[in-house]
């Protein structure tokens, strides 16, 4: 019986031994371990990132997008990009194809702060981790936000401003109510008021949300209150550059464009056009290249599954989140060269372009 056993035992080896060699002969190697197909294993392990971004109305968001993509790839990833044309429905709809896609991480620009928590839930349930970027997803566990010092940046605006202008009349116009940043904008800038107004120095005599940044709803908000106030304003602080080009229209149609100072946001080339020609006072520049570099390096660590560890902590509504948030910068006529246009951020040829006419 033991004889039969180790016979048969001997027969079996024989036979996959021999298995073994068919097999590695069909494949042209001769029994030696076959090497990976390298530009096939390569494809299959790259990671692959999905970028779901609000709108690409505003200039800002067209560098967001190109430097995003730019940095993305120099670390040897990929990135499917899809902007949402500021429909919330739609951003979730193409939020959802690219988890269904199979993106080793989410990085998402809300059009609205609270909504997009839905996608973190179901991003999540697909193992899939999501950065907000620039902006703030709400109420919802969001494993990282990368953006500027928003409330900064209204500080900036404010300081400038009440430096140029202690007393009188102040009119805020606000950026989109769905948005986070600006709710943080905001509150920088009456981090600085709330003094001088409680001091009977400033008043604010009109304050209102622009729906979806919109400069046309900018110019509406600002006719109403040049309106109700017979034209008699002497500041106006507006969430960024795209608002504050609707607010100097509406001055414009009043002859007051240049006589009452207006701050901005973002440094677009109109916006800082506009700070050459004097309808404009300032505007905030923040180095978009820096931010696209950050959020890249960390998405792709986090989606090869590498620990981040961020310097700051922002409450959501439900989680402390893990925060990175960049450095904005004042611009004003003095330091446009050595700020943005040393940076490359825009050409000296195209910012003043509009005063050699
Ligand atoms: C961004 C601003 C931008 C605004 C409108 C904000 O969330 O931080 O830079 O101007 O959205 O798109």
């Amino acid at each position: 019986m033991g004889k039969m056993i180790k016979l048969l035992l001997l027969m079996a080896l024989i036979f996959a031994v021999s298995a073994c060699e068919e097999s590695n002969s069909q494949n042209g190697n001769d029994g030696k371990a076959v090497p990976a197909p390298k530009a096939a294993e390569k494809e299959t392990d790259k990671i692959k990132i999905g970028f779901s971004m609000d709108t690409l109305l505003e200039e800002r968001w067209l560098k967001d997008r190109d430097l995003f993509k730019e940095a993305v790839e120099s670390l040897g990833a990929e990135v499917e990009i899809l902007a949402a044309n500021g429909d919330d429905a739609v951003q979730i709809e193409q939020a959802e194809t690219l988890i269904s896609q199979g993106v080793d991480l989410l990085v998402v620009v809300p059009h609205n702060a609270e909504a997009m928590a839905a996608i973190v839930k179901k991003a999540h349930l697909a193992g899939i981790k999501v950065i907000a970027y620039d902006r703030l997803v709400k109420n919802s566990e969001i494993d990282l936000y990368v953006s500027f010092d928003n409330e900064k940046v209204g500080e900036m605006q404010a300081n400038a401003i009440t430096k140029l202008v202690p007393k009188g009349k102040y009119v805020y116009i606000g950026g989109a109510e769905t948005d986070n940043n600006a709710h943080l904008f905001k509150r920088g800038v009456f981090k600085v008021l709330q003094p001088l107004i409680d001091k009977g120095d400033i008043t604010v005599v009109y304050d209102q949300w622009s729906k979806d940044w919109t400069p046309a709803n900018a110019l509406v908000n600002m006719t109403a209150a040049l309106k109700a106030n017979q034209n008699k304003i002497d500041a106006v602080i507006a969430a960024n550059d795209a608002t504050a080009g609707g607010v100097i229209q509406a001055l414009a149609a009043q002859g007051l464009a240049g006589k009452i100072p207006v701050a901005g946001q973002d440094a677009e080339l109109a916006g800082v056009q506009r700070i050459v020609q004097g309808t404009q006072i300032m505007t905030v520049y923040k180095p978009i290249k820096a931010l696209t570099e950050k959020a890249a390096e960390l998405a792709v660590m986090m989606a090869k599954g590498d620990e981040v560890k961020a310097d700051r902590k922002i409450n959501n509504g439900k989680i402390e989140v893990q925060s990175v948030l960049l450095s904005p910068i004042a611009v004003n006529k003095r330091n446009i060269d050595q700020t943005i246009i040393a940076d490359g951020f825009h050409s000296k040829e195209e910012v003043y372009k509009v005063v050699e006419k």
